[in-house]
């Protein structure tokens, strides 16, 4: 399985689920790939901003080696499921998307969650360090159920 994670800018909320993803496959002895991108080309090349990289320390998780990429059109051949954080991210992805196919690989991450609410993930990058803790916590738990599936795919 090919995930992939994406955003605005790839900088506040798609490392962290990236990094959150990556550390609940590995807890579980999943074989998959991981990777996040953002819908628009600003911070490309950036580290992740410093109030992810410390939402994530707190919680273990290192995703200092990030660094921001655009999405690209041949995403959708590298990977399996798409993951939008929020409402304008999908719009743009489902916009790129060429085929049927590639459409279907898109999904709001927050759907795990909260099934047919379209629910996004909110934008921190102006708010405050409460706002990188609430989005760790719903990114965790929409990971959580992502790899509890594919477990229950596995069996
Ligand atoms: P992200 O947050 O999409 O979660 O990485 C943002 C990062 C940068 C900007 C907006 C959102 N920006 O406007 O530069």
């Amino acid at each position: 399985m090919k995930i992939l994670m994406v955003c605005l800018g790839n900088i506040c909320r798609s490392p962290l689920a990236e990094g959150i993803m990556k550390q609940k496959i590995k807890q579980n002895g999943i074989e998959a790939d991981v990777d996040s991108a953002g819908t628009a080309a600003y911070h490309v090349g950036e580290m992740p901003d410093p109030r992810s990289v410390q939402v994530a320390k707190k919680n273990g998780i290192d995703i200092t080696y990030q660094r921001a990429r655009k999405f690209v059109n041949t995403d959708f051949d590298r990977f399996d499921k798409i993951f939008a954080m929020d409402t304008s991210n999908y719009n743009d992805l489902i916009d790129k998307a060429a085929t049927d196919d590639d459409k279907n690989k898109i999904m709001m991450i927050l759907e795990k969650t909260n099934p047919g609410q379209y629910k996004s993930v909110p934008d921190p990058y102006y708010g405050g360090a409460d706002g990188f803790d609430k989005v760790f916590t719903m990114l965790d738990n929409a990971c959580e159920i992502i790899v509890k599936e594919m477990l229950n795919h596995e069996k």
